[in-house]
């Protein structure tokens, strides 16, 4: 997954390419480069790291053009340095690309029998290649339409021609592509987000579709070489999205405003008249759901299992969850009566977006739980439920995940009262205490210099586990995510009951176990299980919503967060287990915002 842009212009457009790149490199940051036309000459500059690097490289050298090209990178194919960072360039062609050629290993042997030489390890290079040798006969449009015929795989590509300066040509194959216009000035960009600090008028791509930009024009072309028209989308705002104020980091922008996260999102769905829920138009009557199918990956797969501990507590639906990556794959009985719910932040993560397609091919009802509303997922989905979070920039996510959970608490608590399932009177006390979780969020907040001082028992420790049963496993799940992408330490997360079926054999002298053990039915289950792991010299850090139980002498520090509903209680658990992780983070000098080898949004399979 990396990011493209593209840019036509009256002017030079070097400058604008490495401010969209910037915003694009939450799709990755490992290596990032720019091709610009300028007196007929391809002017390619790369660097490995970040874009702040290849802006260093630009303010030394600037170059030149009215148009131009540029990608950061997440690497896939070849490791991440100079070289194999893009575009990748022949004498007359320059390419950027996200997604993966599948069959390059075989295209590349073909034509090195021909006797082409290949610079870089990277699948890209077949595509700049077919294309060079095609333009020997055709125009660069054919040439890209033989091309696209020859390669396999889901991706994007972006594309600048010597020999032809006014144009960029763009083409989709699963990767999303967006085009942006402006007054003398047209874009491509690997989604909308990009582009919006130039233009708020953008179109989509669709899968096959291939786009020839000037300056003036932008022409759209299906996969058939038809030409077609695109619906031109208005965006909204950014509010205020680049900016982190006096945190440190977005990751801790984005924990500190979570009671604000939530109150607005509480807001869009919540009635505060009527004390009801302001769900409506649901894809299949609730009353006939048959039965709700959860997917998303990472995180948004962590609130996917929370939900399923609240969709069992409140309805009489059956409920099944699944992780993207696996869904796809599977040999699953569709039903038109059973409801399909997309999670993810970013809207635009491959494996989602293609569970959400076999979805739709097989005809059945499809919701997405989304934040970015413009995304693939949320305009491929019948039902788009927004979490209102506001641009999450920290590639951990943390708001975001808040946001599902509250919007799939809400939802399940909504099909619930549809379907008379919860007694009103219950229904309004869950709504009332709903409204209460922004202020007790906030209370939660508090716990960071505890937090704090807790980071420190895991700066010589060679890993860690988190436990918890109930709706408190996947929190253990999530808290143990964070600290692995956020610290590089490693973290189990478990259910504690599981513990003795082996895990067990993991404890030894000092090792930190977070146990995460709110006064819910489990309670008492889950303190014997620490019990087990206290016998064989586990260090207990503990987190409970239940003053008393943090006095013992075997728990090395403990935690305490506001009670509130059973229910909502994971909502809270989760805040701590972010805290730690950032904590830990910042004790090992991490990068908070973008940890080693990851990307926000997770555009390849
Ligand atoms: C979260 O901290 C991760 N970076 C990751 O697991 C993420 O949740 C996952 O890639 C799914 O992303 P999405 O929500 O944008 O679909």
């Amino acid at each position: 997954m990396c990011g493209i842009i593209g840019i036509v212009s009256n002017k030079p457009v070097s400058i604008n390419i490495i401010s969209s790149l910037k915003r694009l490199e939450y799709r990755g940051y490992d290596s990032a480069g720019l091709a610009t036309l300028s007196k007929n000459e391809i002017n390619e500059k790369k660097c490995s790291g970040r874009v702040e690097e290849l802006e260093k490289i630009l303010f030394k050298s600037p170059s030149d053009g009215n148009i131009g090209i540029g990608h950061v990178r997440w690497a896939t194919h070849g490791i991440p340095n100079v070289t194999n960072a893009h575009p990748h360039s022949s004498e007359i062609v320059s390419v950027v690309h996200n997604g993966i050629i599948e069959n390059s290993d075989e295209i590349k042997k073909d034509l090195e029998k021909k006797g082409k030489k290949f610079k870089s390890q990277t699948d890209t290079e077949v595509i700049t290649l077919l294309i060079t040798e095609a333009l020997a006969n055709h125009n660069p449009l054919d040439s890209v339409f033989k091309t696209l015929k020859k390669l396999k795989g889901s991706f994007a590509v972006g594309i600048l021609f010597k020999n032809h300066k006014d144009i960029i040509i763009g083409a989709r194959r699963g990767s999303p592509l967006a085009v942006g216009y402006s007054n003398k000035e047209n874009y491509l960009g690997s989604d909308s987000y990009a582009l919006k600090s130039m233009t708020n008028k953008i179109s989509y791509l669709d899968d096959g579709d291939v786009c020839i930009l000037t300056k003036d024009n932008v022409e759209f072309y299906d996969s058939n070489k038809k030409k077609i028209n695109k619906k031109v989308h208005l965006l909204s705002d950014d509010k205020g999205i680049s900016d982190k104020g006096d945190y440190k980091n977005f990751m801790s922008k984005e924990i500190f405003e979570q009671h604000v996260t939530a109150k607005n999102c509480i807001k869009e769905y919540v009635d505060n008249l009527k004390e009801d829920i302001n769900i409506f138009n649901f894809p299949i009557k609730p009353s006939n759901i048959n039965k709700i199918t959860l997917i998303g990956c990472g995180t948004a797969y962590h609130s996917c299992l929370t939900a399923k501990y609240w969709f069992e507590e409140l309805t009489k639906v059956d409920v099944e969850t699944d992780i993207a990556s696996e869904f796809r794959y599977r040999n699953l009985k569709f039903n038109e009566n059973n409801l399909y719910i997309f999670v993810s932040q970013s809207g635009e993560t491959a494996d989602t977006a293609a569970a959400l397609d076999i979805c739709k091919k097989n005809k059945v009802k499809t919701c997405s739980i989304v934040n970015v509303v413009e995304s693939t997922i949320a305009r491929n989905s019948d039902w788009v439920l927004p979490i209102h979070a506001g641009p999450e920039i920290g590639v951990a996510s943390t708001k975001a995940f808040l946001g599902q959970m509250i919007v799939l608490f809400i939802l399940a608590l909504k099909i619930s009262k549809s379907r008379s399932e919860i007694a009103n009177d219950l229904y309004i006390k869950k709504i009332k205490n709903l409204k209460d979780l922004p202020a007790k969020i906030k209370e939660t907040l508090k716990v960071e210099h505890n937090v704090q001082l807790m980071a420190k028992e895991f700066l010589n420790a060679k890993g860690s586990m988190f436990l918890g049963r109930g709706s408190s496993y996947p929190i253990a799940l999530e808290g143990a995510l964070k600290l692995k992408e956020l610290s590089y330490l490693h973290a189990e997360g478990y259910p504690a009951g599981e513990m003795k079926h082996g895990p067990l054999a993991l404890i030894e002298e000092g090792l930190p176990v977070i146990v995460i053990a709110p006064k819910d039915k489990y309670f008492e289950k889950t303190l014997s299980n620490m019990q087990e792991v206290i016998a064989r010299g586990g260090k207990i850090l503990f987190i409970t919503n239940n003053l008393k139980e943090l006095i013992n002498e075997n728990i090395r520090f403990g935690l305490r967060v506001p009670v509130l509903d059973d229910s909502l209680s994971p909502i809270l658990l989760t805040i701590p287990l972010q805290l730690l992780a950032y904590h830990v983070a910042l004790l090992k000098n991490c990068d908070i915002d973008k940890p080693r080898n990851l990307a926000k949004s997770v555009t390849v399979e």
